[in-house]
């Protein structure tokens, strides 16, 4: 909690007056929203864009200025968490369940900062965190056989015993491939897959991954 703590603060040292920026979703990203909302109240001018209804609550309940992703465009910088960060930068994104809305708010957004502690960095991604994917409920289970193709076992999330569902109203199935040699190849084949509204896997849009140690110290990569 610590390391989350000094990471998700340290992100915000990026911020500048003015500016429009992304706000993840997770355990991380809520102590940046939370010092994004102290500065705020000492008089930074800023508005955001929100990755979550969680996020969203917990921005407005801060006194931050909430915009659409239209009216923004585009968006200076996002801080956001990450279940899994490769030597490349290459992410698995989800665990929280925000993949689509986060994967669209990083696709907006000039400098993506990922706020994560130390054991969230892995050799390859599926290491140690299944992959997101999120599906449409019509015909899930027929996507769901589609996707176990590429070699992977999926189970649907579930939460209190019921379909976990998304902000968006869709559903996610968790996926063991393994370790991912290739997580562009992946991300794009299951894409392509009718069914599948987006997955976890974020390849190549990460700028800056600030790591948090239980030590106490604080490394920007
Ligand atoms: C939500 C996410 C989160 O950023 C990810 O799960 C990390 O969360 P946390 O900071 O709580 O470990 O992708 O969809």
């Amino acid at each position: 909690m610590k390391a989350k703590k000094l990471t998700g603060e340290k992100a915000t040292d990026y911020i500048k007056d003015g500016m429009i920026i992304g706000l993840g979703t997770g355990s991380t990203a809520y102590y940046a929203i939370k010092k994004v909302g102290e500065m705020v109240r000492n008089g930074l001018k800023i508005k955001a864009v929100p990755t979550s209804k969680e996020t969203a609550d917990l921005a407005l309940s801060e006194g931050i200025e909430l915009i659409d992703l239209a009216e923004a465009k585009s968006l200076d910088l996002t801080i956001d968490g990450a279940d899994e960060v490769d030597p490349d930068f290459n992410l698995i994104k989800g665990g929280g369940g925000a993949l689509l809305r986060e994967k669209i708010v990083a696709s907006a957004t000039d400098k993506l900062i990922i706020v994560v502690d130390e054991s969230k960095l892995v050799d390859n991604l599926g290491s140690t965190f299944k992959l997101p994917i999120e599906v449409t409920p019509f015909s899930w289970k027929y996507t769901q056989q589609m996707i176990e193709k590429f070699s992977c076992d999926s189970e649907i999330r579930k939460e209190a015993g019921e379909i976990y569902k998304t902000d968006n109203g869709n559903y996610i199935l968790d996926c063991d491939f393994g370790k991912i040699e290739d997580p562009i190849k992946i991300t794009t084949e299951l894409n392509k897959l009718p069914g599948v509204v987006e997955n976890g896997i974020f390849a190549e849009m990460a700028e800056i991954v600030i790591v948090g140690y239980n030590d106490g110290h604080v490394e920007v990569l």
